[in-house]
């Protein structure tokens, strides 16, 4: 293994009424004002808003409502969150959603103390972070990003173009509350999506060096065995508590930097989903599971021990009377079958795109993965969009 590192802030408190059990107590290490965050109407409708609003009301907490955080949020949003910070003295933000939520408001806890430009000095290039952010606390409602116990926020610049992620250790949520049930009401496609990016936060670590024996990749295994089990159930009944507990665990484990120890790490296929969606607005994981296929189509035999290793063990496909390049093909078209299976796309067009004559330039915007088994160039993501078209 390489050396490293390892600290995680971030405390969790998981399971059945977790929310009910635990916020209040949580809160009380804080000032009166929390600023209450979320995307759309869809805390409204679940029940999961009026829950908490009573807990705070009870409390006596003052509320300042942040509502219509959108997937992908974008730096204006960000900007927008500060400023209402700012005007209303905020001590704590309390997060209340999936991935674009809690990355939208770790943004907003840094712009909320910082006098520069935080997506020049924060985002465009990595900076460091000498201050303490307004503190974070996330009740999360949707199984995906993990990014409820690390450093993580992925952020739009829309004038620019840019879709860009930076993880900071000092923008790890303060507290994660996780209740499973809280995620029942998402509907299939964004359940399937927030399954996909789990699994994908897992192959693009597994898919990076080191090849030797590794406890990293091992517990990888493990929790894509998880995913790929645990998914069609939570599709097929939403209301399964073991499925989307699972669900829920295996996207915090996927990316609360464990599973990333002693590793190279790729995620090029995400360097390639964010300049799409800084594009096209495309969901995170419908993208993802257009792309991954042909990506590991075109590398995989600048990786061929651990494809070879990710078809038997993963998907158990023997290797009686094949050789390695066969078996590892296997494994890249069982993960196509389980894409296809789960219902989400499998072409650019199907994620609604209709003019190819951007994929030039979304291509160049491209960062390109140190971390890939591949010798990628901006020459070879153009290439393969092209073939996810
Ligand atoms: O906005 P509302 O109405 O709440 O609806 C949301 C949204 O439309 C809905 N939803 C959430 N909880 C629900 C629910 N609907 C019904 N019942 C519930 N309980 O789900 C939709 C998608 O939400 P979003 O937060 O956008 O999804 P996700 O968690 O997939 O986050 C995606 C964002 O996170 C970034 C992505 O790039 C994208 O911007 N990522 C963040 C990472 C990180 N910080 O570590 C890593 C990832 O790789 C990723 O890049
Ligand atoms: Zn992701």
């Amino acid at each position: 293994m390489n050396n490293f590192i390892y600290e995680n802030s971030t405390k969790v408190c998981f399971g059945k009424g977790c929310v009910k059990e635990f916020l209040a107590c949580k809160l009380k290490s804080y000032g009166n004002n929390v600023m209450l965050a979320y995307g759309g109407n869809s805390i409204k409708k679940n029940g999961i808003y009026d829950e908490i609003k009573k807990i705070l009301d009870a409390e006596g907490k003052n509320v300042i409502d942040f509502s219509g955080i959108m997937p992908n949020p974008t730096y204006k949003k960000v900007m927008e969150g500060a400023k209402l910070t700012k005007e209303n003295n905020v001590d704590i933000i309390l997060a209340i959603g999936g991935g674009s939520v809690m990355d939208c408001c770790k943004a907003v806890s840094l712009a909320a103390v910082y006098d520069g430009d935080i997506w020049s000095d924060y985002w465009e290039k990595s900076g460091v972070i000498y201050f303490e952010p307004l503190p974070l606390g996330v009740v999360v409602t949707v199984a995906g990003t993990g990014s409820e116990c690390n450093g993580g926020a992925v952020i739009t610049n829309e004038e620019k173009k840019i879709k860009t992620g930076r993880d900071y250790p000092k923008c790890n949520p303060r507290f994660a509350l996780m209740d499973p049930e809280y995620t029942m009401s998402v509907p299939k496609l964004q359940t399937a999506s927030g399954g996909f990016d789990i699994l994908s936060h897992i192959m693009e670590t597994y898919f990076s060096l080191t090849d030797d024996d590794n406890v990293s990749d091992d517990i990888s295994e493990a929790l894509m065995k998880s995913v790929i089990r645990n998914l069609p159930v939570a599709i097929e009944n939403p209301n399964d508590y073991t499925a989307r507990s699972n669900l829920m665990w295996s996207a915090t484990m996927a990316e609360n930097r464990i599973i990333k120890l002693g590793k190279a790490c790729d995620f090029q296929a995400h360097q390639i989903e964010h300049q799409l969606g800084a594009y096209t607005d495309c969901n995170h994981g419908c993208g993802l599971a257009v792309i991954h296929p042909t990506y590991y189509r075109h590398i995989y035999k600048d990786g061929i021990c651990k494809f070879v290793k990710f078809a038997t063990n993963v998907w158990n496909i023997s290797t009686e009377g094949k050789n390695s390049d066969e078996v590892a093909f296997e494994g890249i078209q069982a993960l196509e079958d389980f894409i296809k299976q789960i219902g989400l796309p499998m072409k650019l067009r199907e994620l609604g795109m209709t003019d190819k004559s951007i994929l030039p330039e979304i291509a160049e915007s491209c960062n390109v993965s140190p971390g890939s088994y591949g010798k990628m160039s901006k020459e070879s993501i153009l290439e393969i969009l092209n073939e996810c078209y």
